[in-house]
């Protein structure tokens, strides 16, 4: 018997069959979510390109439609819709009118596609003048004032066909009144996706270029959470999961997989993290001066979020990624 003397990690590496036998992580076409931009415009094949995410537009509804079909075959399963409506306000209205930009995408979508998977965003931020993500009153975001409102847009998605909805405003208590509203309508069945932990980011810039939702005064800081936290990240979770989110998203994904691995030791619900379009936009800039190999960074990128305890990840890449998947 010789004595092997040290460890040889190197035996499970040495041909790819091997090396994949003993893969721990993987990504597949079901973990992926695809974010829309959609605009309320009179050309519905209208598409205008975001100089800030490389690859990504803002899309008329028609538009919208084609690209999520040539995005079907290649596999993708999940989408998450962002609006812009053609008139914004104090109150936000355009996110809860029955036919209001996001519904009518959903309709058209489920109609064409109706095994896609409809995630809806349910903010206020995309609709009101403001560009907050709540109701103002002497210059404050008023919390509980803002919940019916949300818990509305909520319902007007559902009721236009959305399959899951996930509130992104970082309104306390939000997630119970969205469940209250939807149980009451006889929506017991509609998941609430939670973006429970939602850091103060300087991350969601090309986001706010996107969906024209930059706040016209101060910032999110009185209700999206501090990044050098990470307990209070922790009491989001569990304050949400108590009110009935059946999963929970922790945002921006790459500069926080120490909140995701640490929420995957402290619930067992679903979590989804969103890797963000700052962080998109960082791999498509150095990608394009070629100091990157883009694709071997998207997937390193997303199968750490997996690794980290992510079960679902919504990414910008998700078409890309799917249709690297397809070719191989
Ligand atoms: C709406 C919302 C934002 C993002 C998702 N939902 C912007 C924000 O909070 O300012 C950001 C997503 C991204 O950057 O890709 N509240």
């Amino acid at each position: 018997m010789s004595n092997p003397g040290f460890y040889r990690g190197r035996r499970l590496r040495r041909t790819s069959g091997i090396r994949d036998l003993v893969r721990e992580t993987e990504i597949r076409p079901q973990d992926l979510v695809q974010p829309y931009f959609v605009v309320e415009q009179d050309d519905p094949g209208y598409r205008n390109p975001i100089p800030s995410m490389p690859g990504q537009e803002q899309l008329g509804l028609s538009a919208l439609k084609d690209r999520v079909g040539r995005a079907r075959e290649n596999g993708l399963l999940a989408v998450i819709l962002f609006g812009l409506p053609k008139a914004k306000d104090e109150a936000g209205s355009q996110a809860y009118a029955p036919e209001g930009i996001i519904q009518e995408a959903v309709r058209l979508l489920k109609g064409h596609y109706p095994e896609l998977t409809v995630i809806t965003d349910v903010c206020l931020c995309e609709y009101t003048s403001h560009g907050h993500c709540g109701l103002i009153e002497e210059g404050r975001v008023q919390n509980d004032p803002t919940l019916e409102l949300l818990a509305g847009t909520a319902l007007a998605q559902v009721r236009a066909g959305a399959d899951m909805v996930a509130p992104s405003d970082m309104m306390d208590g939000r997630v119970q009144a969205i469940r209250t509203a939807l149980d009451r309508e006889g929506y017991q069945e509609i998941p609430i996706l939670s973006y429970a932990v939602k850091y103060s980011s300087a991350f969601y810039g090309p986001f706010r270029d996107a969906a024209q939702s930059a706040p016209s005064f101060g910032d999110r800081k009185s209700y999206q959470m501090d990044p050098a936290n990470v307990r209070e990240g922790l009491r989001e979770a569990r304050a949400d999961s108590l009110e009935g989110a059946d999963m929970l998203m922790v945002k921006p994904a790459l500069p926080y997989l120490d909140v995701l691995s640490r929420l995957r030791q402290e619930t067992d619900l679903p979590l989804a993290a969103y890797h963000v379009s700052g962080e998109y936009a960082l791999i498509k800039a150095a990608a394009e001066k070629g100091w990157i190999d883009e694709e071997g960074v998207v997937l390193e990128t997303l199968t750490a979020i997996k690794r980290a305890g992510a079960d679902l990840i919504l990414t910008y890449f998700a078409e890309a990624v799917l249709e690297g998947m397809k070719k191989k």
